[in-house]
């Protein structure tokens, strides 16, 4: 149900001219973007004792502040999304800002408008979620800023490793996430006592270093760490490890050879043969043997982005990042982006063979969000919506 709402939040997203626009003029309307940012920085600060211990939540939940807060992140969420559509404020090309600016959006509107019904508990779920979303932007740009912050401030005292981490990653201090992981990957007391935190640390790692980082050592390292014996019990099944193991060292051979696409053209392959060799690891639908290639596709794509926003592969760019995020769901905020790749597609090069494929794409994740029941129980937005779509991708 949850991914069927978030269908729906897609439907008003795009008009024909999502790729219309200008690409660029960063230097002058940084300084709103990033004030925008500061707050959400300061927001978060503020907000994430009661996010993530309940006993806090307990304390403020009926507090002025508290509500105040929630409303200044939904106004801020929201301003952020204005600034993503209009595409001349976009600090980059890549049409994911846009995407995640909508999702956070919604997500901390839901928020604040829940907090004001009584659902709190639900409210502070979404707030928690919204986090998740402030990566998802930002690990779109492996050259945005990076800050350190003072070590463990006082608003993350008590907090868990792992939910310390989420604070870091979320306000762009890498470095301190990714020494939180790979404490949290090294734990077998963690991994026996909470497996499924364990394996998020693994997966949430293994991100860092591919879309962060870019760095195959740094992913073999954590690799090679849940491979160790003390750790067999692990969730994460051992096809998968041994598949992201030979993914890191294809990768790192090829690094070797010193593979950086020289021109639109060869970096456009570079997506493509990624593309081939991750579809070509997964062999069933919740199957994440793939991961660390459509983590590098999704990285690969994003730069392509940056590097080429007028591109003519844009839309068959679209799709493959459509099927990366398809399959990365689940993890942390890079999560639910798959339809909103595979609708701009279809509008990127309507009525050719690229939008007929993500169009397909599209149908069948939305009728999957719907229990698979085949169209039949489809809200009447989506259903007319699809219509509409095939008309343009056919
Ligand atoms: C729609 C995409 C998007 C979302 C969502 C987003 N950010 Fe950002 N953020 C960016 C971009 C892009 C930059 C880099 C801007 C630049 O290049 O200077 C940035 C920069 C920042 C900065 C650095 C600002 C500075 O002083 O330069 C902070 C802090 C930050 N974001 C915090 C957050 C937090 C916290 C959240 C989540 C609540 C969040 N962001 C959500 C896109 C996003």
């Amino acid at each position: 149900m949850k991914f069927g709402c978030l269908s729906l939040v897609f439907i008003s997203l795009f008009t024909v001219s999502a790729f219309a626009g200008s690409s660029s003029s960063p230097e002058k309307d940084e300084k709103s973007w990033g004030s925008d940012m500061q707050e959400l920085k300061h927001l978060v600060e503020e907000l994430i004792p009661a996010i993530f211990s309940l006993s806090e939540f307990e304390r403020v939940k009926n507090t002025k502040e508290f509500k105040d807060d929630l409303e200044k992140f939904s106004k801020i969420s929201h301003s952020v999304k204005v600034k993503a559509e209009k595409s001349k404020e976009l600090p980059s090309a890549d049409p994911s800002l846009r995407f995640v600016s909508t999702i956070l959006e919604d997500n901390a509107k839901q928020a604040y408008e829940a907090y004001q019904i009584g659902q709190k508990e639900w409210a502070r779920g979404l707030v928690k979620q919204s986090l998740g979303h402030c990566f998802a932007c930002h690990s779109t740009d492996r050259f945005g800023p990076q800050f350190e912050t003072e070590e463990d401030p006082k608003f993350l005292k008590g907090l868990s490793t792992l939910d310390k981490a989420d604070f870091y990653i979320a306000t762009r201090n890498f470095e301190e996430a990714l020494k939180l992981y790979k404490e949290s990957i090294e734990s077998v007391k963690l991994a026996k006592n909470l497996p499924g935190e364990w394996q998020r640390a693994v997966r949430n790692g293994l991100a860092l270093a591919v879309r962060i980082k870019n760095d195959p050592k740094l992913a073999e390292g954590f690799i090679n760490t849940a491979m160790k014996k003390e750790f067999s019990s692990n969730p994460i099944y051992d096809r998968d490890l041994k598949a992201w193991k030979a993914g890191v060292l294809a990768w790192k051979t090829e690094q070797k050879r010193s593979i950086d696409p020289a021109g639109e053209k060869a970096h456009f392959d570079q997506v493509q043969g990624l593309a081939k060799n991750a579809n070509h690891r997964k062999q069933f639908d919740a199957d994440r043997s793939g991961e660390i290639e459509y983590l590098r596709l999704s990285a690969a794509a994003h730069e392509f982005f940056k590097r080429y926003p007028e591109s003519k592969y844009s839309a068959d760019i679209l799709f493959h990042l459509g099927t990366a995020y398809d399959s990365l769901r689940g993890l942390g905020g890079l999560w639910m982006l798959q339809d909103a790749y595979w609708e701009a597609c279809i509008y990127a090069r309507p009525n050719s063979k690229v939008s007929w494929k993500c169009y397909k794409a599209y149908r069948d994740s939305v009728h999957k969000g719907y229990s698979g029941s085949r169209g039949l129980d489809l809200p009447i937005g989506l259903a007319f919506k699809l219509q509409q779509l095939e008309r343009f991708a056919k």
